[in-house]
Protein backbone atom coordinates (compact mmCIF):
# COMPACT_ATOMS: atom_id res chain seq x y z
CA UNK A 1 0.00 0.00 0.00
CA UNK A 2 1.21 3.34 -0.60
CA UNK A 3 1.43 5.78 2.34
CA UNK A 4 1.32 8.83 -0.08
CA UNK A 5 1.07 9.44 -3.50
CA UNK A 6 1.70 12.81 -5.49
CA UNK A 7 1.68 13.33 -8.98
CA UNK A 8 1.99 16.63 -10.27
CA UNK A 9 1.05 18.26 -7.17
CA UNK A 10 1.37 22.44 -7.37
CA UNK A 11 0.63 24.07 -3.74
CA UNK A 12 -0.15 27.75 -4.04
CA UNK A 13 -0.74 30.68 -1.69
CA UNK A 14 -3.57 32.60 -3.05
CA UNK A 15 -2.85 31.32 -6.56
CA UNK A 16 0.78 31.70 -6.32
CA UNK A 17 3.01 28.63 -6.47
CA UNK A 18 5.12 27.91 -3.08
CA UNK A 19 5.94 24.21 -4.76
CA UNK A 20 5.23 23.34 -8.77
CA UNK A 21 5.04 19.92 -10.43
CA UNK A 22 6.26 17.58 -6.92
CA UNK A 23 5.90 13.88 -8.49
CA UNK A 24 6.89 10.73 -5.81
CA UNK A 25 5.34 7.91 -3.77
CA UNK A 26 6.38 6.34 -0.56
CA UNK A 27 5.44 3.15 0.58
CA UNK A 28 3.82 2.44 4.00
CA UNK A 29 6.69 1.52 6.51
CA UNK A 30 9.35 3.78 4.93
CA UNK A 31 10.56 7.04 6.52
CA UNK A 32 11.09 10.16 4.00
CA UNK A 33 14.02 12.83 4.79
CA UNK A 34 12.67 16.20 3.34
CA UNK A 35 15.87 18.31 2.71
CA UNK A 36 15.87 22.30 1.05
CA UNK A 37 17.25 25.41 1.91
CA UNK A 38 14.60 27.39 3.87
CA UNK A 39 11.55 28.31 1.60
CA UNK A 40 12.07 25.32 -0.57
CA UNK A 41 8.78 24.63 1.01
CA UNK A 42 9.34 21.77 3.00
CA UNK A 43 6.57 22.46 5.56
CA UNK A 44 3.87 23.79 2.62
CA UNK A 45 4.15 20.21 1.65
CA UNK A 46 3.84 18.54 4.80
CA UNK A 47 0.55 20.73 5.80
CA UNK A 48 -0.86 20.02 2.53
CA UNK A 49 -0.21 16.36 3.41
CA UNK A 50 -2.09 16.40 6.51
CA UNK A 51 -4.77 18.88 5.47
CA UNK A 52 -4.06 22.21 7.23
CA UNK A 53 -3.07 23.90 3.69
CA UNK A 54 -5.53 22.91 0.80
CA UNK A 55 -4.48 25.19 -2.23
CA UNK A 56 -3.34 22.72 -4.55
CA UNK A 57 -3.47 21.07 -8.05
CA UNK A 58 -2.17 17.55 -9.30
CA UNK A 59 -3.25 14.47 -7.17
CA UNK A 60 -2.06 13.73 -3.48
CA UNK A 61 -3.17 10.72 -2.14
CA UNK A 62 -2.77 9.44 1.75
CA UNK A 63 -3.35 5.72 1.70
CA UNK A 64 -5.34 5.88 -1.12
CA UNK A 65 -7.16 9.17 0.32
CA UNK A 66 -7.57 12.65 -0.39
CA UNK A 67 -5.86 13.97 2.56
CA UNK A 68 -8.71 16.26 4.14
CA UNK A 69 -10.01 12.27 4.37
CA UNK A 70 -7.32 10.54 6.07
CA UNK A 71 -6.87 13.14 8.81
CA UNK A 72 -7.36 10.44 11.81
CA UNK A 73 -4.71 8.38 9.98
CA UNK A 74 -1.93 11.52 10.39
CA UNK A 75 0.13 12.77 13.38
CA UNK A 76 1.82 15.94 12.90
CA UNK A 77 4.49 17.66 14.89
CA UNK A 78 4.98 21.38 14.00
CA UNK A 79 8.11 22.91 14.21
CA UNK A 80 7.74 24.95 17.26
CA UNK A 81 4.75 23.82 19.29
CA UNK A 82 1.98 26.35 20.35
CA UNK A 83 1.48 25.05 24.10
CA UNK A 84 1.37 28.21 26.50
CA UNK A 85 3.86 27.46 29.15
CA UNK A 86 2.42 29.54 31.14
CA UNK A 87 0.09 26.82 31.51
CA UNK A 88 1.39 24.58 33.83
CA UNK A 89 0.59 21.32 31.95
CA UNK A 90 2.64 18.70 33.16
CA UNK A 91 4.30 16.32 30.44
CA UNK A 92 1.22 13.77 31.16
CA UNK A 93 -1.43 16.65 30.59
CA UNK A 94 0.50 17.28 27.53
CA UNK A 95 0.40 13.51 26.03
CA UNK A 96 -3.04 13.25 26.73
CA UNK A 97 -4.32 16.18 25.07
CA UNK A 98 -3.39 14.29 21.88
CA UNK A 99 -5.95 11.49 22.69
CA UNK A 100 -8.50 14.44 23.53
CA UNK A 101 -8.62 16.25 20.68
CA UNK A 102 -8.87 13.24 18.46
CA UNK A 103 -12.43 12.84 19.96
CA UNK A 104 -13.14 16.32 18.58
CA UNK A 105 -13.49 18.49 22.03
CA UNK A 106 -11.84 19.39 25.24
CA UNK A 107 -12.59 17.09 28.34
CA UNK A 108 -12.86 18.99 31.72
CA UNK A 109 -11.27 15.80 33.56
CA UNK A 110 -9.21 13.19 31.32
CA UNK A 111 -10.80 10.04 30.85
CA UNK A 112 -9.07 7.37 32.58
CA UNK A 113 -8.88 5.65 30.12
CA UNK A 114 -6.63 8.42 27.95
CA UNK A 115 -4.54 9.07 31.04
CA UNK A 116 -3.68 5.19 31.27
CA UNK A 117 -2.54 5.09 27.29
CA UNK A 118 -0.84 8.69 27.90
CA UNK A 119 1.25 6.94 30.93
CA UNK A 120 2.18 4.14 28.10
CA UNK A 121 3.33 6.32 25.69
CA UNK A 122 5.32 8.39 27.59
CA UNK A 123 7.00 5.20 28.27
CA UNK A 124 7.79 4.20 24.85
CA UNK A 125 9.64 7.57 24.84
CA UNK A 126 11.72 6.74 27.77
CA UNK A 127 9.99 9.66 29.57
CA UNK A 128 7.73 7.68 32.03
CA UNK A 129 9.82 9.25 35.12
CA UNK A 130 9.15 12.93 34.35
CA UNK A 131 5.17 12.13 33.74
CA UNK A 132 4.30 14.59 36.36
CA UNK A 133 6.95 17.15 36.06
CA UNK A 134 5.97 20.28 34.14
CA UNK A 135 6.44 20.62 30.34
CA UNK A 136 7.97 24.32 30.33
CA UNK A 137 10.44 22.92 32.84
CA UNK A 138 11.96 20.08 30.65
CA UNK A 139 15.03 19.80 28.58
CA UNK A 140 14.58 20.59 24.77
CA UNK A 141 15.07 16.93 24.21
CA UNK A 142 12.58 15.98 26.67
CA UNK A 143 9.76 18.54 25.44
CA UNK A 144 10.63 17.33 21.66
CA UNK A 145 10.05 13.66 23.07
CA UNK A 146 6.59 14.40 24.71
CA UNK A 147 5.17 15.79 21.83
CA UNK A 148 6.47 12.88 19.51
CA UNK A 149 4.47 10.84 22.31
CA UNK A 150 1.57 13.49 22.18
CA UNK A 151 1.63 12.89 18.03
CA UNK A 152 1.29 8.85 18.88
CA UNK A 153 -1.73 9.20 21.37
CA UNK A 154 -3.92 8.59 17.91
CA UNK A 155 -2.21 6.07 17.08
CA UNK A 156 -0.97 7.53 13.32
CA UNK A 157 -0.38 5.29 10.75
CA UNK A 158 2.13 8.44 8.71
CA UNK A 159 3.53 10.94 10.96
CA UNK A 160 4.82 13.80 9.88
CA UNK A 161 7.68 15.99 11.61
CA UNK A 162 8.59 19.49 11.05
CA UNK A 163 12.19 20.21 12.10
CA UNK A 164 12.36 17.74 15.15
CA UNK A 165 16.09 18.14 15.82
CA UNK A 166 16.07 22.29 15.18
CA UNK A 167 17.46 23.87 18.13
CA UNK A 168 18.44 20.63 19.98
CA UNK A 169 22.18 20.31 20.92
CA UNK A 170 23.69 17.14 20.20
CA UNK A 171 22.59 15.28 23.02
CA UNK A 172 19.31 16.07 22.78
CA UNK A 173 19.41 15.37 18.64
CA UNK A 174 20.29 11.73 20.01
CA UNK A 175 17.66 11.35 22.21
CA UNK A 176 15.01 12.34 19.50
CA UNK A 177 16.72 10.54 17.32
CA UNK A 178 16.84 7.15 19.16
CA UNK A 179 13.06 8.04 19.57
CA UNK A 180 11.99 8.12 15.98
CA UNK A 181 14.19 5.02 15.10
CA UNK A 182 12.32 3.07 17.75
CA UNK A 183 9.20 4.32 16.58
CA UNK A 184 10.02 3.06 12.94
CA UNK A 185 11.43 -0.37 14.11
CA UNK A 186 9.03 -1.25 16.52
CA UNK A 187 5.80 0.63 15.46
CA UNK A 188 6.45 0.51 11.97
CA UNK A 189 5.13 3.88 11.40
CA UNK A 190 5.15 6.02 8.16
CA UNK A 191 7.48 9.37 8.61
CA UNK A 192 8.12 12.49 6.91
CA UNK A 193 10.85 14.25 8.87
CA UNK A 194 11.89 17.54 7.57
CA UNK A 195 15.20 18.49 8.42
CA UNK A 196 17.68 21.11 8.17
CA UNK A 197 20.60 19.23 9.19
CA UNK A 198 20.03 15.59 7.35
CA UNK A 199 23.36 13.46 8.50
CA UNK A 200 21.95 12.68 12.15
CA UNK A 201 18.52 10.94 10.37
CA UNK A 202 20.49 9.12 7.46
CA UNK A 203 20.37 6.04 9.47
CA UNK A 204 16.47 6.14 9.34
CA UNK A 205 15.83 7.60 6.08
CA UNK A 206 15.09 5.23 3.25
CA UNK A 207 14.17 7.67 0.78
CA UNK A 208 15.58 11.51 0.38
CA UNK A 209 13.81 14.32 -1.16
CA UNK A 210 15.65 17.34 -1.96
CA UNK A 211 13.00 20.40 -2.64
CA UNK A 212 13.69 24.04 -3.59
CA UNK A 213 10.35 25.17 -4.85
CA UNK A 214 10.44 22.37 -7.36
CA UNK A 215 11.69 18.60 -6.69
CA UNK A 216 15.42 18.71 -7.20
CA UNK A 217 15.25 14.80 -6.51
CA UNK A 218 14.20 11.78 -4.77
CA UNK A 219 15.63 8.51 -4.15
CA UNK A 220 17.50 6.16 -1.65
CA UNK A 221 20.10 7.68 0.36
CA UNK A 222 22.76 6.39 -1.91
CA UNK A 223 21.18 7.87 -5.20
CA UNK A 224 20.30 11.07 -4.38
CA UNK A 225 23.39 12.02 -1.65
CA UNK A 226 25.70 12.42 -4.56
CA UNK A 227 27.92 15.87 -4.89
CA UNK A 228 26.42 17.45 -8.26
CA UNK A 229 22.90 17.23 -6.55
CA UNK A 230 23.98 18.69 -3.18
CA UNK A 231 25.62 21.51 -4.99
CA UNK A 232 22.93 22.02 -7.35
CA UNK A 233 20.94 23.29 -3.89
CA UNK A 234 23.88 24.11 -1.86
CA UNK A 235 26.09 25.91 -3.83
CA UNK A 236 29.45 25.08 -5.15
CA UNK A 237 30.54 24.15 -1.15
CA UNK A 238 28.60 21.88 -0.44
CA UNK A 239 29.70 18.14 -1.13
CA UNK A 240 29.08 14.32 0.03
CA UNK A 241 31.64 12.54 1.94
CA UNK A 242 32.13 9.19 2.92
CA UNK A 243 33.03 8.93 6.54
CA UNK A 244 33.80 5.66 8.11
CA UNK A 245 31.95 3.94 5.75
CA UNK A 246 28.76 6.13 5.74
CA UNK A 247 27.74 9.31 3.27
CA UNK A 248 27.90 12.25 5.49
CA UNK A 249 26.26 15.82 3.65
CA UNK A 250 28.24 19.18 3.75
CA UNK A 251 25.81 21.98 3.29
CA UNK A 252 26.95 24.71 5.25
CA UNK A 253 26.50 25.02 8.05
CA UNK A 254 26.86 21.36 9.11
CA UNK A 255 30.58 20.45 10.68
CA UNK A 256 32.21 16.72 10.44
CA UNK A 257 31.61 14.34 13.62
CA UNK A 258 34.95 15.11 15.61
CA UNK A 259 37.33 12.59 16.52
CA UNK A 260 35.58 9.35 18.13
CA UNK A 261 32.29 11.18 18.59
CA UNK A 262 29.18 10.53 16.71
CA UNK A 263 26.80 13.37 15.63
CA UNK A 264 28.30 16.67 14.41
N1 LIG B 1 0.94 31.16 4.96
C1 LIG B 1 1.64 31.54 3.89
N2 LIG B 1 1.18 32.50 3.05
C2 LIG B 1 1.88 32.86 1.95
N3 LIG B 1 3.06 32.32 1.59
C3 LIG B 1 3.57 31.38 2.39
C4 LIG B 1 2.90 30.93 3.57
N4 LIG B 1 3.64 29.96 4.15
C5 LIG B 1 4.73 29.82 3.37
N5 LIG B 1 4.69 30.66 2.32
C6 LIG B 1 5.69 30.75 1.24
O1 LIG B 1 5.89 29.49 0.66
C7 LIG B 1 7.26 29.25 0.39
C8 LIG B 1 7.72 27.99 1.08
O2 LIG B 1 7.70 28.18 2.48
P1 LIG B 1 7.89 26.99 3.51
O3 LIG B 1 7.02 25.88 3.10
O4 LIG B 1 7.68 27.55 4.88
O5 LIG B 1 9.41 26.61 3.26
P2 LIG B 1 10.42 25.77 4.19
O6 LIG B 1 9.63 25.07 5.24
O7 LIG B 1 11.12 24.86 3.25
O8 LIG B 1 11.39 26.76 4.78
C9 LIG B 1 8.00 30.50 0.86
O9 LIG B 1 8.22 31.34 -0.25
C10 LIG B 1 7.03 31.15 1.82
O10 LIG B 1 7.20 32.55 1.84
MG1 LIG C 1 9.76 25.04 7.27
Amino acid sequence: MKAIVAENLTITYDGKPALEGVSFSLDEGETLLLLGPNGAGKTTLLRTIACFHREYTGRLEVFGREPCDARELIGYVPQSHSLNERVPLTALDVVAMGGLYRRGFVHFRIPREILEKAEEVLGFVGLAHVRDRLFRELSGGQKQRVLLARALMSDPKLLLLDEPLSALDPSARAEVTGVLSKIKRERGITMVITTHDINPLLEIGDRIMLLNRRLIAFGRPEEVLRDSIIKSVYGPLARVIPVGGKLFCITGDVHLPRKGGGGR
